[in-house]
This record gives C-alpha cells, structure tokens and sequence, in this order.
C-alpha cells in the first residue's frame, strides 16, 4: 500500500467493508485474531501519534506484534542503503509500515522487500488516513457515491491521497489552496483520470470549494519538516481557514475532518473543530479500524 492509486475501486470497498466488520466485532467484544504470530515492523523518520498507536494496538488486537523502529535508532538512520534494510527486515518480519519524507524511499523499500509495505505518511500520501476518512464518511453519511469533499488548505499529502481517494470511490472533491500550494499538476491529472463522471478542481477560492460541500477537510499548513515555513505560511493562509463563515456556504449538514493534529486558530476555528459537525475523533478512531482491515488483507 504505497498509494491509493494502486488500488482499484472494488479494493478499496473490500477494505472498507472488512473495516467496519472488524469494527462491530472489536465493539462487542470479540477477540479476532488471524495475524497471531505475525510481526509488523513500524520505520518512523517523522512523529506520529495515531499512526504509531493504531498500527501497534491494532497488530496486538489482531494476534500480531508491532515493533516500533525510529529511524534514529536503526542502521538506516546512519546511512544503510534502503534496498539492504528491505532485504533484511523481510527475513524477520511479515509486514512494514514505514512513515518518512520521501516517496521515493518508500517506494524502494517495496521494490526491495519480500513483504507488504505500508505508506504510514510521506511528504506526498497519506493513504492509510484516507482509508479511515472513507470509512468515516461512509459510517456518517451512510454512502460515498455522489457525496462532496472540500478541502481548504496546504496542496500537499493529505490533499493529494484525499483527491485520488475522492476520485475513486465516486465522490467530488474540490481543493482550495492559495496560488503556490497547490496539488502538483501532475498528481491532479492522475487523479482526474481516476474520476468517472465526478469532478475533481482545484481553486484558490474556499467559498467555491465548500458549494454543496458534504465534507470539509482541512490539514495544517506546515506539515512535518516544514517548520521553518511556518510564518510565512500563515501569511498566505490567512483567507484559508474554515471557521462557521466558511461552513455556511457547505450544505447545512456538511461535517467537518481533520486527520489531526490540529492548530486551533490556523487552518480551524475551535467553534468548528470542537463544534457538533465535527468528526474528527471518530475519524480518529477509524484509523485503528482500517489499517487492521489492511493488515488482515495484507499480511492474512
Ligand atoms: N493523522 C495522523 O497521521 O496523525 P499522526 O501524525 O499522529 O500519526
Ligand atoms: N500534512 C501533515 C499530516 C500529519 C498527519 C504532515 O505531513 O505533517
């Protein structure tokens, strides 16, 4: 799972079907376990708390172990090669989540593995949020086809795996970023091509994205290893933040999401993040769901 755009529609359904069947089973109780003995090695070269948390408990939920590896610690950190490190850890382990800058990386990490990879975040993709987000979306609005996502904010990983998602399983999704911070072109195409009869559009107005909006995404606007961007992202953000104005353009029963962590006063007002529309700790939750549904698939 480097990306989503791998997956086909049908994939992506299967996933979030078992998502939710592994949900209603760990809510009542029932202890399922089909990855006992299986081990997932978790490579962070960036902080996490979901991912790293979701990705453990669900590996133990599932019978599994998790392993966590920061990169400072291992050998990559002081420079062994990738493909050496994907050629070893596949001879002890049965599955890798890796989350670090470059896709490039992850990518050669999967090239040179014998077991799954997991993207668990790099500067381009997040899919395993996307999956959660799916799912959310679903659970709430009780379909995805023909529904709409806005997201306002920063063109970068979270807004690319939310377009090619959107893309796929049928929904419209419209970007709003200033001029500059937009989606690459490149990824735009891709995920318009992915598109059957819905639209995908990038904008730099907010008020455009959120028309008939039924979600409203937003994300920080300095991601992990942008900190020093940080003032001079505020600046051209200002017009970009979704608060209760912003969301009076949305439908009336529009949700708001964020997969967190959230800057309270930036890229989200507190009314709204912490208002009733939000679903963002459900969403939250999802990601535990989701990735044991991708590991089940996976590593089964
Ligand atoms: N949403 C998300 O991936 O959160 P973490 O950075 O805490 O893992
Ligand atoms: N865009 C953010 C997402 C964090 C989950 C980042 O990359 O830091």
């Amino acid at each position: 799972m480097l990306t989503l755009a791998d997956y086909s529609p049908e994939e992506i359904d299967y996933l979030l079907e078992l998502a939710e069947e592994i949900k209603t089973k760990h809510k009542n109780g029932e202890i399922v376990q089909p990855l006992k003995g299986k081990i997932l090695g978790m490579i962070f070269e960036k902080s996490s708390t979901r991912t790293r948390v979701s990705f453990e408990s669900g590996i133990y939920q599932l019978g599994g172990t998790g392993l966590f590896l920061s990169s400072k610690d291992i050998q990559l950190g002081r420079g062994e090669p990738i493909s050496d490190t994907a050629k070893v850890l596949s001879g002890y382990l049965d599955g890798i989540m890796i989350r670090t800058f470059s896709q490039a990386d992850v990518e050669e990490l999967a090239e040179n593995a014998s077991i799954p990879v997991i993207n668990g975040l790099t500067d381009d993709y997040h899919p395993c949020q996307v999956l959660a987000d799916l799912q959310t979306i679903k659970e709430v609005k009780g379909s995805l086809k023909g529904k709409k996502i806005a997201y306002i904010g920063d063109g970068n990983n979270m807004a690319n795996s939310l377009m090619i998602g959107a893309a796929k399983m049928g929904l419209d999704v419209a970007i709003a970023a200033p001029e500059g911070y937009q989606p690459s072109p490149a990824i735009t195409e891709k995920a318009k091509g992915f598109a059957v009869g819905t639209e995908v559009l990038v904008t730099s107005d907010p008020v455009e994205a959120v028309k008939d909006a039924d979600v409203i995404y937003t994300d920080v606007w300095a991601s992990m290893g942008q900190e020093s961007e940080q003032l001079e992202r505020e600046k051209h953000f200002a017009n970009f933040q979704v608060n209760d104005e912003l969301f009076s353009y949305a439908k009336t029963d529009a949700i708001f999401m964020h997969c967190l962590p959230a800057h309270r006063g930036e890229e989200v007002s507190a009314e709204v993040i912490d208002g009733k529309q939000s679903v963002v700790f459900q969403q939250a939750e999802n990601r535990l769901h989701a990735q044991k549904a991708l590991m089940v698939a996976l590593m089964g």
